[in-house]
Parts: structure tokens; C-alpha cells; sequence
């Protein structure tokens, strides 16, 4: 299996990387910006896997990492579109560019990385691709309009792109993750008090709910799973979830990259 996946020098993506590296027949192609964590992780992993460095946001990213693909291995069996990140703000203090910026990266980009995949996916079929979504792509909070803007954007999508592959073999899936502590999405105030610790996962377990995703063929996976219950409840009882959300008595915290970060 030839896998790609966006986002691999920490977090979820890193996470990913190291458990389809447990796969028998496992190839990897590792993508972000920071070259010298993905060359660490690849000689960490074994087997030659190829690395690249690329700022996703940029016009000629999707064209750099397709031809680095197609000549190295010609085809590609998983794609994991992963990258992503999150700067809090209230639309009235961080306004439109906070949203541009993660559009740019959590929607846009991964539109672009997949439009310049998908011949190589197609002609790899049975293949898979999944998009690494989250709660927020279906529950929206106070300070991360712009980040679940973005996420809704992409879930949207996927849930398209979903139905369409399904006559060229590609499976198309979508992991939608709550809380997960990583370096980018820390989750300091949950992980600090002992009454709301249980509900930050770990990357392992994502990385296990993209298998499911991928290899797996499952549409949709939520971790940990009973997060559905909250996208359910936005739509069977949206005054009763709001009521909640503004009330503040969740034990929950708007996505915490802060700007001064990557
Ligand atoms: N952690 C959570 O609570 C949580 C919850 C729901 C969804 N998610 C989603 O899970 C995904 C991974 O997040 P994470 O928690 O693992 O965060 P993370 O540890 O900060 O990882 C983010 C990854 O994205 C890469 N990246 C960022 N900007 C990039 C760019 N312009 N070009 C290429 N790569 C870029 C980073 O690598 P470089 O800096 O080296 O480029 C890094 O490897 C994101 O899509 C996030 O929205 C996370």
C-alpha cells in the first residue's frame, strides 16, 4: 500500500504515519513544511519513505507533490489529507482574514492536493482517500467560526466526493475528531482538570479511526465515537444545543493555536 499523508510531522498526522508504517506492505509518503521533523520521523519508520516539503498553501504545491508521486511510485493507494490548523478569534476581532486564512489551509488546500491525486488515486483503484475533518465541521462555538466555516466546508464536500468516486473504486471517508491534544490544538484547560481530561483523545486513536476510513471503507468515523451524539443533537434539538453552548456549562474551549505559532 502507497499512502500519503498531509500533516505528518506532528499530531494526528505524525500518528498516522507511524500506524500505517505497522502495515506489511506499508510505503510512505510523509508531507508539511518541516522538513527536518519528517526526515527524523522517516528514518524513525524505515523503509525509505519518501518525504516531502511543501507549504500546502502555495499555487504550485499540488503539481510539486503529484509529479514527486507520480515519479517515485507511480501510483497512490491512500491519500490522508490531514493538514490543518486552527487560530481563535470572534468574527468581530479577527474578522474576514481569519476565515481566508483557514480556508486557505483546511479547505482549499486539500481540495487542491486531492484535484492533482485523484487521476493517480483513480488509476490505483481499489484506493481510498480521508479527509481529516472535525466536531466542529458539525457543531459551531463561540471564537472558531472560522474554523468550523472551514471544517463544514470540507465535510460538505467529502460527503460529495463520497458518493461521486464510488464509480471509480475510490472510497472516500471523513474522521471527525473532538478533542485531541496535540501541538497545535493543545487543549490546555481540558487536559489540566481531572473532571474533563476524559474527554481529550489521543492521536493513536485517530490515527486508528483513518484506518477505519481508509483501508476500512467506513464512511464516517467520529472520535471518540459518542461525538455523534452532539452533531445529532445540533439537529434534532438545535434550541436545547445552543441553549447549551451559550450557557457555557460544557467543559469545552474554542481550538487553541495560538498566532504566534507556525
Ligand atoms: N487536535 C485536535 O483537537 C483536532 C480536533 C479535530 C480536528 N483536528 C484536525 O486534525 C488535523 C491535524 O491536526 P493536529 O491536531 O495533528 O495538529 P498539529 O499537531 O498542529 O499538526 C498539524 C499538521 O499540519 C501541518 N501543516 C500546517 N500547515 C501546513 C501547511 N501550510 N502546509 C503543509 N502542512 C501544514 C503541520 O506541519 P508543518 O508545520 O511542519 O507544516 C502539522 O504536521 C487538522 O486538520 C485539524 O484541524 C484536530
Amino acid at each position: 500500500m502507497i499512502a500519503l499523508v498531509t500533516g505528518a510531522s506532528s499530531g494526528i498526522g505524525e500518528a498516522t504515519a507511524r500506524r500505517i508504517a505497522r502495515e506489511p506492505d506499508a510505503q510512505l509518503i510523509l508531507v508539511a513544511r518541516r522538513e527536518d521533523r519528517l526526515r527524523a520521523l522517516a528514518a524513525e519508520l524505515g523503509g525509505e519513505p519518501l518525504v516531502i516539503a511543501a507549504d500546502l498553501t502555495q499555487p504550485d504545491a499540488p503539481a510539486h507533490v503529484a509529479a514527486a508521486v507520480e515519479t517515485w511510485s507511480g501510483r497512490l493507494d491512500l491519500l490522508v489529507n490531514n493538514a490543518g490548523a486552527a487560530w481563535r478569534g470572534t468574527f468581530g476581532e479577527a474578522g474576514w482574514e481569519n476565515v481566508r486564512r483557514h480556508m486557505e489551509l483546511n479547505f482549499d488546500a486539500q481540495v487542491r492536493l486531492t484535484e492533482a491525486l485523484l487521476p493517480l488515486v483513480r488509476r490505483s483503484a481499489p484506493s481510498a482517500i480521508v479527509n481529516v475533518a472535525s466536531s466542529a465541521a458539525r457543531v459551531s462555538r463561540a471564537s472558531s467560526g472560522a474554523y468550523s466555516a472551514s471544517k463544514f466546508a470540507l465535510a460538505g464536500w467529502t460527503d460529495a466526493l463520497h458518493l461521486e468516486e464510488r464509480e471509480h473504486g475510490v472510497h472516500v471517508g471523513m474522521v471527525l475528531p473532538g478533542f485531541v491534544a496535540t501541538e497545535g490544538f493543545p487543549q490546555p484547560q481540558l487536559v489540566d482538570k481531572r473532571l474533563t481530561r476524559w474527554i481529550v483523545s489521543t492521536p493513536e486513536k485517530v490515527a486508528e479511526a483513518i484506518m477505519d476510513a481508509g483501508p476500512g471503507r467506513r464512511a464516517e468515523r467520529y472520535v471518540p465515537k459518542p461525538y455523534w451524539l452532539g452533531a445529532a443533537a445540533r439537529i434534532v434539538l438545535p434550541r436545547a444545543t445552543r441553549n447549551v453552548l451559550r450557557s457555557g456549562r460544557l467543559p469545552l474551549s474554542p481550538p487553541t493555536k495560538d498566532d504566534a505559532g507556525r
